[in-house]
């Protein structure tokens, strides 16, 4: 009987088939990393001290045969070493992404999500017949706390030392006393950062999730700083009074149902003389150019519809732009629609985000 479809190259399917077999065994190892943060795994082994499953379970108050079948695990993912019989260490570079919270390179905090973010999965089917997305509240404490772990050694190793000196005016400002606004500030870690650097300026941060606001508050109170006040951005939205020298949006735009409101307000809170700056992820202008040259395209993706996009649509009529929906000549064109007039990209050495120092 002849064949009606298209021929199939039996060669490229099973090809095809390792490709899914492969993107199955990313998303387990996800998991074990999950489990690896959770339990302070890569922490107790952040020494690099070649240990064995027994030891490692003793020390850590664990069942060995557990610990035994994570540690192979992670060794055939390449993440931890296997030094023969039966130790395994943890590299120097893979403590920086796996261990040291401190490091501009850590990931392993923003893993703490993922069962947050997996239990959302059951909720998408119907956001994709209605076209209502979840607000970042749907991921619960634990949402709010992996997003704040992920982005946060950023904030903590580059903000204030290599990122601010390069913007004009900002920093002899801050050093002065200055009105500073953080809109979708979450956890609040890059405003916290700024407000011990700079003790006489007042910060502001402005949040829509409750989650992300308790956690502000819990991490100022860490702090011990009192020139920090975080608001509702519902209830208290920032002021439309030209009275901020400083204003940031870190990682955020693209997540808003009605960033074009926002970006007004921003215009309008701004001085004359004021400065913002834009941190959004760094994608290309179309999606022919991302399919062809960005190799995180898939990862933001998946992040888009699980989180960003989601949550840029769940308000109705949401703009809806989603991780890679807000690259530089969207940027630039929505800036000046709202009336700013000038605007530079910096490049802060960070293969996620671009910046923008964006002015009235
Ligand atoms: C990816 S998180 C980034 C949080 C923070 N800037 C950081 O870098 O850790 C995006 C944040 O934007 C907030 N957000 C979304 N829409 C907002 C709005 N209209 N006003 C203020 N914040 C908003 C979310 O609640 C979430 O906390």
């Amino acid at each position: 009987m002849a064949s009606s479809g298209p021929s199939v190259d039996m060669a490229k399917a099973q090809k095809k088939a390792e490709q899914v077999f492969g993107i199955l065994g990313g998303g387990l190892v996800s998991a074990m990393i999950y489990l690896g943060d959770r339990l302070g795994f890569y922490r107790e082994m952040q020494s690099g001290e070649a240990l064995t499953s027994s030891e490692l379970a003793q020390r850590m108050g664990l069942h060995e045969r557990w610990v035994r079948e994570w540690l192979q695990g992670q060794a055939a993912a390449g993440l931890i070493d296997y030094k023969g019989e039966g130790r395994f260490s943890l590299s120097p570079e893979s403590a920086l992404v796996l261990a040291d919270e401190n490091s501009p390179l850590f990931l392993a905090g923003g893993f703490c999500a993922l069962p947050a973010q997996m239990a959302v999965l059951e909720k998408l089917p119907e956001s994709f017949r209605t076209g209502l997305g979840l607000p970042y509240d749907a991921f619960g404490p634990e949402g709010a706390r992996g997003v704040e772990r992920l982005l946060a050694p950023w904030y903590r190793t580059q903000l204030v030392p290599v990122a601010l000196p390069k913007l004009e005016d900002v920093v002899p400002k801050l050093k002065a006393g200055a009105k500073v606004a953080d809109i979708g500030c979450g956890g609040g870690i890059a405003l916290l950062e700024m407000a011990k650097a700079f003790p006489r300026s007042d910060f502001h941060g402005y949040d829509i999730s409750h989650h992300a606001l308790a956690r502000a508050e819990q991490n100022k109170a860490a702090a011990g700083v009192s020139n920090v006040t975080f608001h509702d951005a519902r209830q208290e939205p920032i002021d439309a009074d030209a009275s901020f020298d400083f204003i940031s949006t870190f990682d955020c735009l693209h997540d808003m149902a009605h960033p074009e409101t926002v970006i007004a307000a921003i215009r309008k809170a701004l001085k004359r003389d004021g400065t913002w700056i834009i941190a959004d992820i760094h994608g290309q202008p179309s999606f022919e150019e991302n399919l062809r040259d960005n190799p995180l395209a898939s990862l933001m993706y998946g992040f888009s519809v699980l989180c960003c996009m989601s949550s840029a649509m769940s308000e109705p009529d949401g703009a809806g732009l989603g991780t890679l929906g807000f690259p530089e000549p969207v940027a630039r064109r929505m800036v000046s629609e709202a009336g700013f007039t000038r605007f530079k990209s910096h490049d802060f050495d960070n293969p996620i985000n671009a910046y923008y120092e964006v002015r009235p």
